[in-house]
């Protein structure tokens, strides 16, 4: 067990899978107690059940991001069970296809409702116990969706744009509750949420070709941004992004 979180209390949002779930695990391995939440009690159980088979701390709660009482009682789950909080990694999100005409009212809310509502949410709810701490780490996953336009993703490029000045926004109120904000942009990872586009060979290898670095992105890449946001070794950032995309925003 490594030490860069040791002694804080970090909730993962999303970790049922994917990014979040490298991130839970990072953050158990680096001595943080981690509230594991997803509204896949399946997916969440099994990260939590991880974290304890390598002798880290975890426990689940089912939560939906986009549900006030649910974040609401995810941060008292996080008191409750670990006595304070100090990091939040609000990592849940989903897409949902189509241009602007495409999008359907219901999936516009929904993609909104989860990727930059779900954080406000959590944030909420989460600042006045960071506060209480002496401060604390928020990290949001955002997305170079959210930096530059992807086609037929109208409503999740939106959102991500939305979560990135939301970070800022934050950074800037809750800086005096010694309280920062930053946003990771992730390029093309391989997890669930891409592994439909990526069986199909014609848009895998477009993407690689994309990719400057010239592989696509392991949830890993993205955990370890996140542990850097949420350790003592980021004290004087905030408000900022980290770009990890493999080099696809440089041209
Ligand atoms: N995979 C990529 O290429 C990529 C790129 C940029 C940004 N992102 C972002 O990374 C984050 C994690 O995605 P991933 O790629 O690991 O996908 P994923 O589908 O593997 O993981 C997303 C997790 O969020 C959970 N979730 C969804 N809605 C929720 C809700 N309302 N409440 C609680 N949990 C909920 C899901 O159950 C799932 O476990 C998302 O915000 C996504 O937008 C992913």
């Amino acid at each position: 067990m490594a030490n860069r979180l040791k002694g804080k209390v970090a909730i993962v949002t999303g970790a049922g899978s994917g990014i979040g779930r490298a991130a839970a695990i990072l953050f158990a391995k680096e001595g943080a107690k981690v509230v594991v939440a997803d509204y896949d009690e399946k997916g969440g159980r099994e990260t939590a059940a991880m974290i304890s088979r390598a002798k880290g701390k975890a426990i689940f709660v089912k939560a939906d991001v986009s549900s006030s009482s649910d974040a609401k009682k995810l941060v008292a789950a996080a008191v409750k069970n670990f006595g304070k909080l100090n990091i939040l990694y609000n990592n849940a999100g989903i897409v949902r296809w189509g241009n602007a005409v495409e999008c359907t009212e219901e999936d516009w809310n929904r993609v909104i409702d989860i990727n930059m509502k779900g954080a406000w949410l959590c944030s909420k709810y989460a600042i006045p116990e960071m506060t209480k701490a002496g401060g604390g780490s928020i990290i949001n996953t955002a997305s170079i969706a959210g930096c530059v336009a992807f086609a037929k993703i109208a409503a999740y490029c939106a959102s991500k744009g939305g979560l990135i000045e939301l970070t800022k926004s934050m950074a800037l109120d809750f800086a005096q509750n010694k309280i920062r904000v930053n946003a990771i942009c992730p390029g093309v990872i391989k997890t669930g949420m891409t592994k439909g586009i990526l069986n199909d060979k014609k848009t895998l290898q477009g993407m690689l070709k994309a990719t400057v670095i010239g592989r696509l992105g392991e949830p890993e890449d993205i955990a370890y941004a996140a542990l850097y946001l949420a350790s003592d070794e980021s004290s004087f950032v905030t408000g900022t992004t980290i770009v990890a995309d493999g080099g696809w925003t440089v041209q």
